[in-house]
């Protein structure tokens, strides 16, 4: 390398004085000049795929021509680095393989004159980011269908959908189904974003979990004024209900049909519009109108914090025990499962799952995350949280896979990667809830599943 520097310097000292062809390292005449050669620095950003260069800017050029190989000696060029022309002070090379050795030199131009050859930096660019897991979620879960929350607008994305086909044999609309979008004005139905995620399920052969028809926190502002009496609001009730359910009859296989009707830590019935109008019996009116419009359709009830806030949990099973006695119709119950990476612990997920095993019904758990980051003590995700996030995800796919096989149903994740988890703007702090990075790699979580259903 010395020796090929002072060669350099040579050819340069005689190009000075007196203009003459001097042959340079990679074997071409070049007419050298009194124009200095430029320093590279070392390389930054690199990746699996690509590095930045950047050199010390010499005076008097109007342009770089940069060469990129993969041997010391330049005989392997990268193309299309070979000479290749750049007026900045820096480069960046891309579309290069993962784990390769890269060598980079640079001259200065003015006009037609060239310098002579940099310093020569070499790199090596990283491992490819596995993109591809061990196995789909789908095929590893034999027994339950593995589902995920996804959106309309993010069916059309490439990326999201090879994803959405290749993990998951189930879908829950992340909003498209409430009633705020899908009754915006009186008598006045909006479907299109429903019938959406509903065509491209069953395009993909993917089952279709309906979410939600009641909720607190998506009623339509023309509900939630109502201006009837109690008897006109129960109609408009039982009519919206009848249609969306009827629209969707043999496509939508189950329905959250009322969600968190429960206060937290009190369990007592929340006093939403619905109870206000239609009196404390209004979630088994919802249940029997469900079950008139679709005889075959599972009757869900789906709501959070069900294995740890006693107080719901019991309302629930309340509620429960208290249909089965009447016959109103429920198949099941939905367990959101929003929780943290050290909350809620073991037993409490064991013993309320239990609860709903001794009671003969379906268990869903419906929106699985996973916060790894919920006192805000982190600000990026640390090696150690995505193991303990994993051992989480473990876990519950663990206790959801050891249910008999009466009371599975399905497990739901909700959403598909950390930068879009509804989590991130709830809590307002950062957070890497889901199963996949933000670039679409699986994360460690991912891995967790899988091996939940080994244990
Ligand atoms: C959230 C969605 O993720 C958001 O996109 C939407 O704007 C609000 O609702 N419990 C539920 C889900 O039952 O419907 C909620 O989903 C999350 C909490």
């Amino acid at each position: 390398m010395i020796k090929i520097n002072m060669y350099l310097m040579l050819c340069g000292i005689i190009g000075l004085v007196v203009s003459f062809g001097c042959s340079d390292d990679d074997g071409e005449n070049r007419n050298k000049t009194a124009l200095v050669a430029p320093t590279l620095n070392n390389a930054t950003d690199i990746s699996a795929n690509s590095f930045t260069v950047t050199w010390e800017a010499v005076d008097g050029a109007n342009g770089y021509l940069i060469d990129v190989a993969t041997d010391q000696r330049f005989g392997q060029m990268v193309e299309p680095y070979n000479s290749w022309r750049q007026n900045a002070i820096s480069l960046k090379v891309e579309n290069l393989d993962p784990s390769t050795d890269y060598y980079v030199r640079v001259r200065a131009m003015m006009g037609m004159e060239v310098s002579g050859n940099s310093n020569v930096i070499s790199l090596t660019t990283l491992e490819e980011v596995d993109t591809e897991p061990e196995e789909p979620l789908k095929s590893a879960a034999t027994t339950f269908s593995v589902g995920v929350a996804l959106s309309a607008d993010r069916i059309s994305s490439g990326s999201h959908a090879k994803l959405y086909e290749r993990e998951f044999n189930q879908v829950t609309a992340e909003w498209e189904m409430k009633m705020n979008i899908t009754y915006p004005r009186p008598g006045e139905f909006d479907f299109s974003k429903a019938d959406k995620i509903v065509d491209y399920a069953i395009a993909n052969d993917m089952g279709i979990h309906g979410h939600a028809l009641i909720w607190h926190n998506a009623v339509p502002s023309w509900v939630e004024s109502f201006s009837g009496t109690n008897e006109e609001f129960e109609a408009m009730i039982k009519d919206y209900i009848t249609t969306v359910v009827t629209r969707y009859k043999g496509k939508v296989k189950s329905w959250d049909v009322v969600n968190e009707a429960f206060e937290d830590n009190s369990g007592e019935l929340r006093n939403s519009v619905f109870r206000r109008k239609m009196g404390d019996d209004y979630i088994a009116k919802c249940h029997q109108w469900v079950r008139d419009a679709d005889p075959e359709v599972k009757i869900f009830y789906n709501d959070y914090s069900m294995t740890f806030d006693k107080k719901k949990q019991q309302s629930t099973f309340n509620m429960a025990d208290d249909f089965k006695s009447r016959g109103v119709p429920l198949d099941g119950l939905g367990f959101q499962m929003h929780i943290s990476y050290n909350w809620p612990n073991t037993n409490d997920i064991e013993a309320a799952v239990q609860k709903v095993i001794d009671r003969g019904l379906l268990l869903h758990f419906s929106e699985l995350d996973v916060r790894v980051n919920p006192d805000n003590g982190i600000s990026s995700l640390t090696p150690q949280r995505a193991i303990e996030q994993q051992k989480k995800v473990e876990e519950v796919v663990r206790i959801y896979n050891a249910i008999p096989q009466a009371n599975k149903f399905a497990l739901t994740v909700w959403g598909l990667k950390d930068d879009e988890s509804w989590i991130l703007y709830f809590w307002d702090n950062p957070d890497w809830p889901l199963l996949f990075n933000a670039d679409f790699s699986p994360k460690e979580a991912h891995t967790g599943f899988l091996q939940g259903l080994k244990d």
